[in-house]
């Protein structure tokens, strides 16, 4: 309990010291679960631009461990959905759709295998893990749910640790996951799309985070917020515009931009590869 009043109000961002990620040796897209779905990987170029981003990561002097993919688990290169880890402890993933479900056992093996205490293995409510909730300090767990994760889920991710919750809602089935329209950047702001939010999350999210940046539909639609804040990069995919550059700039932010567009044809970007551990 004393680590979490010490590191109650550093910036995840700050304190990040190692992720997890699944090279994507299997990596395709064979079924649609959510509107983005469709095309044929090219599974080379998928390969390199993975090494662009897991070398942008390590740059921010961050480690990087790897799972391997299985065989038949194309979704599983998307690892953030596996769980959310507060510190010692991961609560979880239960996906919304049977084609992900495959992969949950292999992420258990790995968190037992790496020592982190387990919560929501048996509980029923979809949640998809860090896709759809994310802690900017460790205060404070950004708690999205709509079309993937059930709003419930939160009385039980609650429990895992001494923190607040804000639940968003989110409404726009082109951004099913939280982490496809809403990056946290700073304690005072996230670089977001507002139109992917309820009027009421809107509201909360903007007298949380007076500072945040707003990215334009052109943007969103480039899932420039599928972006990792790693200390004072911003990891986005292309797309990022001068005004929204500036506007990071401002707050003393540099965007650094990774062609994702292998995944972002299953609907995954910068953010989806990556398990902040
Ligand atoms: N095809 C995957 C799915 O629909 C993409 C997941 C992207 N992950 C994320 N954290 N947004 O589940």
């Amino acid at each position: 309990m004393e680590n979490t009043k010490m590191t109650a109000k550093r910036a995840v961002s700050e304190l990040l010291q190692r992720v997890l990620m699944v090279p994507p040796q299997h990596f395709t897209v064979e079924y649609a679960i959510n509107p983005w779905m469709g095309g044929v990987v090219n599974k080379e170029k998928a390969m390199k631009q993975w090494k662009d981003l897991k070398l942008a990561i390590e740059n921010e002097g961050v480690k990087v461990l790897t799972l391997d993919q299985v065989q038949g688990l194309p979704d599983m290169v998307f690892v953030c959905n596996s769980g959310i880890i507060y510190q010692d402890r991961v609560y979880l993933s239960r996906f919304r759709h049977k084609e992900r479900t495959g992969e949950q056992k292999h992420y258990l093996e790995w968190f037992k295998k790496n020592g982190f205490k387990i919560y929501g293995d048996d509980y029923s409510e979809c949640f998809e893990g860090g896709g759809d909730a994310c802690f900017s300090d460790y205060g404070l767990l950004w708690a999205g749910f709509g079309s993937r994760t059930n709003k419930n889920v939160y009385q039980q991710v609650s429990k895992i640790g001494n923190f607040e919750t804000v639940k968003c809602e989110l409404v726009n089935p082109k951004f099913y996951h939280l982490d496809t329209c809403f990056c946290p950047v700073s304690e005072k702001a996230a670089l977001w799309y507002p139109p992917a939010f309820s009027q009421a999350t809107q509201n909360e999210i903007l007298r949380r985070l007076p500072e945040s940046i707003a990215v334009n539909e052109k943007e969103a639609t480039a899932f420039v917020c599928n972006a990792i804040t790693v200390r004072k990069a911003v990891i986005s995919p292309i797309g990022v515009e001068q005004a929204t550059r500036d506007a990071l700039k401002r707050l003393g932010f540099n965007v650094v931009e990774v062609d994702m567009s292998e995944f972002m044809k299953s609907g995954g970007a910068c953010q989806c590869l990556v398990l902040k551990l």
